[in-house]
């Protein structure tokens, strides 16, 4: 299977390239950055540190994506992550540096040399996504699935009480990716806060690993579980791009979901970036989308627990049969 991970590397978006490239079977071809949680530049060294931490650096090339949002200033979640979005553990800089290029013409130009078999992987603001798509409009015709990290199914988001913070960041871009006609799956915050969260005690067995994965878990998870209890009343971990990976590399950790047409608020007063599900035809769109309801959970944790104990997931490239699924 190959993959490109778009990213705004901090937190669980480590997690997430982790994930990926401790599966054996699983070709990441490269790593591109988009603007998101903490400062661009930081978030290229903390992808470099990830591939530093699996033995990668200089095997997957990193590229420097958009620094900004579409048309709107930057939103900082260094409150969520740390200031150097790795728990504000300042770790030593990797010796390796980013690749030369733009993420988007990375992503263009890998996508014609890997037509209809591409994965990308999106656990950022779309930013990227949506500049490749509309650079070049048979994008979305080269790449075999885009699975997003974003939104909310008609449900609880993380920013505002129904937006999420990817798609609230650039909700020009989201909306331009959701019309441009690619074939998406998308993992929304609700379901990674009901299948995709670490509680106290998995954190402590996670602790008492203490193997080299393990170590840099916990470093760089800790700030966001300091949040989580302090700020969200979750005591724990959250893991959505993590388990957006996973459902990618492994489909049939997707369990359940529906297809249906996905828009995203650009102009509301209050839901600014909120993901529309459209389930009840209001707008008479055919659906965009495959949206994810229910994911393995316990399948997923054995998958972070092996990855963090032995250094390799476990998990197998599996695809799913998605053609039973309710269509709205
Ligand atoms: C998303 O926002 C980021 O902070 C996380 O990495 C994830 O991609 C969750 O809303
Ligand atoms: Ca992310």
């Amino acid at each position: 299977m190959r993959v490109v991970i778009d990213t705004d590397t901090a937190g669980d978006d480590v997690v997430a390239l982790m994930l990926a490239l401790l599966t054996p079977g699983v070709e990441v071809l490269g790593i591109t950055i988009n603007c998101g949680n903490v400062d661009f530049d930081q978030q290229v060294e903390n992808a470099l540190k990830t591939l530093e931490a699996t033995g990668r650096l200089g095997a997957v090339p990193v590229y420097q994506g958009t620094r900004r949002p579409l048309m709107r200033p930057w939103v900082d979640a260094s409150y969520v992550h740390g200031r150097d979005g790795m728990g504000d553990s300042f770790l030593p800089a990797a010796a390796g540096r980013p690749a030369p290029g733009h993420a988007v013409d990375f992503l263009l130009e890998i996508s014609r040399q890997y037509a209809g078999e591409l994965v990308v992987i999106a656990q950022a603001p779309l930013t990227n996504l949506a500049l490749a798509a509309s650079l070049d409009p048979t994008f979305p015709d080269r790449v075999r699935t885009l699975v997003i990290m974003g939104g909310s199914n008609n449900a609880v988001g993380n920013v505002l009480p129904l937006s999420e913070y990817n798609f609230f960041v650039d909700p020009e871009a989201a909306r331009i990716v959701f019309q441009a006609g690619f074939n998406i799956r998308l993992v929304t915050w609700d379901v990674c806060l009901q299948d995709g969260v670490l509680g106290r005690e998995d954190l402590a067995a996670i602790d008492r690993l203490d193997t080299p994965w393990s170590r840099f878990f916990m470093t760089t998870q800790r700030k966001v579980w300091k949040f989580n209890r302090t700020r969200a009343g979750i005591d724990g971990t959250t893991h959505p791009d993590a388990l957006t990976v996973a459902v990618a590399i492994d489909e049939m950790l997707w369990q359940e979901g529906f297809f249906a047409w996905v828009d995203i608020e650009t102009a509301g007063e209050r839901t600014r970036g909120t993901s529309l599900v459209d389930t009840v035809g209001a707008f008479g769109h055919r659906p965009n989308a495959a949206i994810c309801t229910r994911a393995d959970g316990p399948g997923f944790k054995a998958a972070l627990f092996s990855m963090l104990a032995t250094g390799t997931t476990g998990l197998q490239v599996r695809t799913r049969d998605f053609s039973r699924d309710r269509v709205y």
